[in-house]
């Protein structure tokens, strides 16, 4: 008798934590779409069953990008041609930006991103479970469970990019275009010169200091892409975005 007690509360607590990431995830998931009418084609209970197919009894570490291929497939998006922003290092100042205005859409505005910013997720060999704690770390391994997710919702968001795309990096660290990010690893490799006319780089510096767009590592930059891209670069003081980010009706074309 001890012995079913003590199953049963296992399973009552592995079953909660699974449930808990199940119903937030619909919850965002429906959050989403009722605020973006343009995605109402998508069928949460869908998108959460091809998101724990991929990596439920799964080792958290053995997780290849692949494995969110379903996941992928199984999202309906327009093209949102000339306004996407990729970004790099710049996580928070991009966000508070995109957040207000409509003329910017970064991957987390999506619905995957949307949904999944925030979220830490894995499962475990041999068994059924969904785990929220616990699970490895960004750089535990390289195939983990959440990193191998934004690999592969970064691949889709790059390769759906279309017309003038901008990308904000950061200009008051050594190396705005780190070259192990996901922006320099798997976004600008799949950048297609048929669908984008330009790469715009706004580099947010700090009152006039740090990096400049003459940085090697943004001519690194310039030399990834395919040469019929137009590219461009110019150094924004953040000040002139925070006030962008501040006052929502600032015209976008305004703010660099
Ligand atoms: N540990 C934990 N989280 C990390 C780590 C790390 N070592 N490195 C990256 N991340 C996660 C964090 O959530 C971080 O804010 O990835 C985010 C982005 O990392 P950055 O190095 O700032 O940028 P980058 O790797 O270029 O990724 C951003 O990829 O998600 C897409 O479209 C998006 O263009 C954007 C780019």
């Amino acid at each position: 008798i001890s012995l079913g007690v003590v199953n049963s509360h296992v399973l009552s607590s592995s079953s909660t934590s699974s449930e808990s990431l199940k119903k937030t995830i619909i919850d965002k998931c429906e959050a989403f779409i009722q605020n973006n009418k343009s995605s109402s084609a998508n069928n949460c209970q869908k998108i959460w069953s091809a998101f724990q197919q991929a990596f439920v009894g799964r080792d958290p570490c053995n997780v290849p990008m692949e494995a969110y291929d379903p996941l992928i497939h199984t999202v309906i998006q327009d093209p949102v041609c000339n306004r996407m922003l990729f970004w790099s290092k710049t996580k928070k100042i991009v966000h508070d930006f995109t957040e207000k205005r409509d003329c910017f859409l970064t991957l987390e505005d999506t619905l995957l991103g949307f949904i999944m910013n925030g979220l830490t997720w894995c499962g475990k060999e041999e068994s059924n479970e969904t785990f929220t704690t616990g699970c490895p770390g960004w750089t535990d391994c390289v195939n983990n469970t959440v990193r191998s997710f934004w690999n592969r919702a970064s691949a889709a968001f790059a390769d759906a990019a279309c017309g003038d795309v901008t990308a904000m990096l950061n200009g008051s660290i050594a190396t705005p275009f780190s070259p192990t990010s996901i922006f320099a690893t798997i976004e600008v490799k799949r950048f297609k010169a048929a669908k984008i006319k330009s790469l715009s780089v706004v580099l947010v510096t700090k009152e006039n200091k740090g990096t400049t767009c003459d940085d090697p590592s943004l001519q690194d930059l310039q030399k990834e892409i395919d040469p019929k891209l137009k590219y461009n670069c110019k150094a924004v003081p953040e000040s002139k975005i925070q006030y962008c980010i501040s006052h929502p009706d600032t015209a976008c074309g305004a703010c660099w």
